[in-house]
């Protein structure tokens, strides 16, 4: 879907989530019970994890906000699902607004890579390397990512595999550590 205008000007601060919220045109809510199978253990699925709002812009990119609620699951910390795109030239820009979190990429040869983000931060994600951010904080994590039109999301492939790697609470602290069901 195309919108026909363009959008007006709108700054995007971690005060201004509203303002955002206001221009979107898609909304997706992500609970425990949407995510069956993504935690090692399993979650309320009552519990909400995380929330996504989705600007299609009027011409080449779209817009997504994450807020991601701070929790865990048993002692993985609360993640996205996590996706390749469809698209294999589609890479993503990703922006931290608020909280403390972490991204993980892995590409298509199972390659790994993490990432903090944090407030002020932003990372970039090359076309053909999934992506799942993680709240690793003890507050929301408010995410921007910038993705071209035709990215598309197949989350199949991370739902058959999942990641090499999972984020877990270990002494008290984040740790990235061997996911055992990879
Ligand atoms: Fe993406």
């Amino acid at each position: 879907m195309v919108k026909s205008n363009t959008l007006d000007p709108f700054s995007l601060h971690k005060e201004d989530v509203d303002t955002f919220i206001s221009n979107s045109d898609n909304y997706i809510i992500r609970k425990g019970g949407d995510m069956k199978g993504f935690f090692q253990e399993s979650a309320d699925p009552d519990k909400l994890i995380y929330e996504v709002y989705e600007i299609r812009g009027p011409h080449s990119t779209d817009m997504g906000l994450t807020i991601m609620k701070p929790g865990k699951v048993g002692k993985e910390f609360h993640m996205t699902k996590g996706h390749f795109h469809e698209s294999k030239s589609a890479d993503e820009y990703y922006f931290c607004l608020s909280g403390k979190g972490m991204i993980i990429m892995q590409s298509e040869d199972d390659e790994i890579r993490h990432m903090p983000l944090n407030e002020g931060g932003g990372v970039y994600v090359p076309s053909g390397w999934a992506h799942r951010t993680i709240n690793v904080g003890d507050e929301d994590f408010i995410l921007l990512a910038i993705f071209p039109k035709d990215a598309g999301h197949d989350y199949g492939a991370i739902e058959d595999k999942g990641f090499r790697s999972i984020v877990m609470e270990v002494d008290g602290q984040p740790q990235v550590i061997d996911n055992p069901s990879f």
